[in-house]
């Protein structure tokens, strides 16, 4: 039985009212998302009653979670319909390391092209950056148009180059852009190039079936789609998993040693070196369990309309640069934008101070999307199935109240760097909800 969307809010602790604590309106899922108490059940249930190691010992406890995490692997196969079933999930800890380890294992060959979008995520970026400074291969863009999400004739004419593989994200976490992957994924192979998608804001958010979107590889985070942090994982096509070799090494992922040699395991063992992240795994398990019930098909209607309320809302705010295609549908999750004059890291500290509305800001991990167009950075709303509407009120009156604290300053597209908040003839917010000095951010 689906459960209703309306009331899955209270199944998230860290959305539970506190004393003293305003209730978090928490649109980043994007990066993250919340955890509900059936996850948290699931990792401690494993360290209250079977902590032992899969597949070595045979005593009960390691017997119980060998099961259960085989189990696992069964239940991401069957969420996502992988063609080679469970033996093509790879349980790994995030996407990043998913693409590393593609990025890793191929054979590569001098000259070998790699086609990615311009508006990648860095961990769909940086991996191939150094295969072509270490190895001689050929690093390629496929430009993304502005206002629609894809342009198959500027991709087609990149295919006729002939790529070894094309990497590109499914969803984007910059502007929330879909792509056309199951056209995607036919045109490339028609060329004789290899796909590997980056999934990790597409998955968490609407159904990918893998046996119409024939990818070679997928990469997710379960982290983004209720699982424990540092979870993630590597589903491939059984015989590019065959092909691909381990990146690391070591206990798991052998059959048999002699002090001369080994002889390693079949695909997804050889991939998952030593002792692995029980607990974190079975939670995501979880996780997948908890979104097939309540139904991605609600879940993506459902962070479509909270986006529509806030798309229509603040369209009328001249002042507020949305960036990314117009159609909600074609960007359901996401609401990125700049705010003219006002810098947004600043922008996001008064929302969570004043509002305790909690966004994104900063360059996103696509930097390079920035460096192109001389933008200093975006704020990003993300919505997902715990949000309410009560909550994106917040946030639009948040950004309508910051508006009218700030003045105009610039006819700019995008935040001035070191917007009008860091200058010094910054106009001042009152003192409670005076941003505090940006906090450092990694790249990402
Ligand atoms: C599109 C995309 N790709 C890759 C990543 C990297 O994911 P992770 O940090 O979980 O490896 C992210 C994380 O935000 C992302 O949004």
């Amino acid at each position: 039985m689906k459960a209703r969307i309306a009331t899955v809010r209270n199944r998230f602790p860290a959305l539970r009212p506190r004393p003293r604590r305003r209730t978090a309106a928490y649109l980043d899922s994007a990066c993250m998302s919340l955890v509900p108490d059936r996850v948290l059940s699931a990792m401690q249930e494993y360290y209250t009653e079977y902590p032992g190691c899969a597949g070595r010992s045979v005593h009960r406890f390691s017997e119980e979670v060998s099961v259960r995490y085989e189990a696992a692997r069964a239940r991401f196969a069957g969420f996502f319909r992988a063609p080679g079933g469970p033996s093509s999930v790879v349980f790994l800890r995030n996407a990043t390391e998913a693409i590393n380890l593609v990025a890793h294992g191929i054979d590569w060959k001098r000259g070998d092209e790699v086609l990615v979008s311009d508006q990648e995520h860095n961990s769909n970026l940086v991996p191939w950056q150094h295969l072509a400074a270490t190895r001689g291969t050929r690093l390629r863009f496929v430009r993304l148009p502005e206002d629609r999400p894809f342009d198959s004739e500027v991709f087609e004419e990149a295919l006729a180059r002939r790529p070894r593989l094309v990497s590109l994200f499914h969803a984007s976490n910059l502007d929330g852009r879909l792509l056309p992957v199951a056209e995607i994924v036919e045109r490339a192979h028609d060329r004789g190039a290899l796909v590997l998608l980056d999934g990790c804001q597409a998955a968490p958010h609407a159904r990918v079936d893998l046996r119409k979107v024939a990818a070679d590889f997928y990469a997710i985070s379960s982290h983004k789609m209720l699982g424990p942090t540092g979870t993630g994982a590597l589903i491939g096509a059984p015989e590019r998993l065959d092909e691909l070799a381990p990146t690391l090494l070591g206990g798991e992922t052998v059959e048999w040693t002699t002090l001369s040699g080994h002889a390693l395991r079949a695909p997804p063992h050889r991939f998952e070196a030593g002792l692995q992240n029980y607990a974190g795994v079975l939670g995501a398990a979880e996780g997948l369990r908890f979104l097939s019930e309540v139904g991605l098909d609600e879940v993506l209607a459902h962070d479509r309309a909270l986006n529509a309320r806030v798309t229509s809302e603040l369209s009328s705010e001249s002042r507020v640069q949305r960036v990314g295609p117009e159609p909600v549908g074609e960007r359901p999750s996401i609401f990125a934008f700049a705010l003219d004059g006002v810098d947004a890291n600043d922008a996001a500290l008064f929302l969570d101070e004043a509002y305790g509305v909690m966004v994104r800001s900063g360059r996103h991990c696509v930097h390079s999307w920035y460096e192109e167009r001389r933008m200093a950075a975006t704020v990003r709303a993300s919505f997902y199935l715990y949000n309410t509407e009560a909550d994106v009120d917040r946030f639009i009156q948040g950004v309508r109240e910051l508006l009218q604290r700030i003045p105009t300053t610039s006819g700019r597209r995008g935040a001035p760097r070191g917007g009008a908040l860091s200058g010094t003839s910054a106009p001042r917010l009152a003192s409670r909800s005076r941003p505090r000095p940006s906090r450092p951010r990694a790249a990402g």
